[in-house]
């Protein structure tokens, strides 16, 4: 039988591993759990969302490809063609570590961060330190970058990326986007790609990132948003909210919640090839009809 390891978090420590069979795994995927309304129902989907992603990170999904992660479709595409439909350059594919760069991402947060030499950047959700890897080069060595992600295997995988790699102005957080580990007013630039979606409270998220950016700094993301209602059984299927498209929210809603957060200069931009991007990852499924992919940005 199949085994999961899944490491609980309690404050930013692992405390205890979490050993799952596949029955177990199943039941994380009825659409009863799939509800994420209660407090345990919140925490089950983020035990989920971790498995998941743990599996990615660790090279060891089910199926032999990451179907229920961001970006990836069955079988899944080469992660190079991938990175280019996102609008990364073949310069910056060769640039990062091997295997920081996993194809979850949807789309390409530095069209829209213009990063500064010197800056702090903060990336929500880094996974394999992909887009850190990016930032890193950017920023120089005056400037510094933060990734923060809740999967302590991607955690762990970013951070021997970065030490094979000899980066020195990089480092990983083990941490959720709604309890940042980053102290107030610290950070230039926050940058995400593919993330915010999954989260069950992004209001906190917003606030979260409100927190720690200096006045004046930005927010500059990229992320999946719903432009209709998905149907019952794409909603409820928990492996759609790691999927990143089960959890994604109206353009209007995010808007809202940035302004509440605190944020002005408010912008959603479409991303021009969402819908080939969308087509490509649950093909069959025509998510591309309910979600798309959009540059999120605003300034603190
Ligand atoms: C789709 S992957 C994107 C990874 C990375 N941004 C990239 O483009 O390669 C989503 C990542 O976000 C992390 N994640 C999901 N929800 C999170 C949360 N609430 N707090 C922190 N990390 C989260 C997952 O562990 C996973 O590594």
């Amino acid at each position: 039988m199949g085994q999961g390891n899944l490491k609980t978090l309690v404050g930013y420590e692992v405390k205890e591993e979490i050993t799952m069979n596949q029955t177990e795994e199943a039941k994380l995927n009825t659409p009863e759990l799939a509800k994420t309304n209660t407090p345990e129902q919140k925490e089950k989907a983020r035990k989920h969302i971790r498995l998941n992603y743990a599996k990615i990170a660790q090279g060891t999904t089910q199926t032999g490809c990451c179907a229920t992660g961001c970006g990836c479709s069955e079988p899944q595409g080469d992660i190079t063609d991938v990175s280019r439909q996102l609008g990364y350059q073949d310069t910056d594919l060769e640039a990062i570590p091997d295997g920081a760069n996993m194809g979850l991402g949807c789309g390409n947060p530095f069209a829209i961060a213009n990063l500064q030499q010197g800056d702090v950047v903060l990336d929500l959700g880094s996974g394999g330190g992909f887009d850190c890897f990016l930032a890193s080069r950017q920023v120089g060595e005056e400037g510094h970058v933060i990734g923060v992600d809740m999967t302590p295997e991607m955690v762990s995988k970013a951070r021997l990326n970065a030490e094979k790699s000899g980066n020195t102005n990089v480092e990983f957080r083990l941490g959720e986007i709604e309890n940042l580990p980053v102290a107030d007013e610290s950070v230039n630039v926050i940058i995400s790609n593919c993330v915010v979606n999954m989260s069950m409270d992004k209001q906190r998220v917003f606030k979260e990132a409100y927190r720690v950016l200096k006045k004046g700094g930005k927010f500059a993301i990229s992320d999946i948003v719903a432009t209709a209602e998905l149907p019952a059984e794409l909603k409820e299927d928990l492996r759609g909210l790691s999927g990143c498209y089960a959890g994604a929210e109206y353009v209007g809603v995010i808007e809202q919640m940035l302004q509440t957060a605190g944020f002005t200069k408010v912008s959603l931009t479409p991303k021009d090839n969402s819908k080939e991007i969308l087509q490509s990852w649950q093909p069959g499924t025509q998510i591309e009809n309910y979600v798309a992919s959009y540059y999120i940005e605003a300034v603190k």
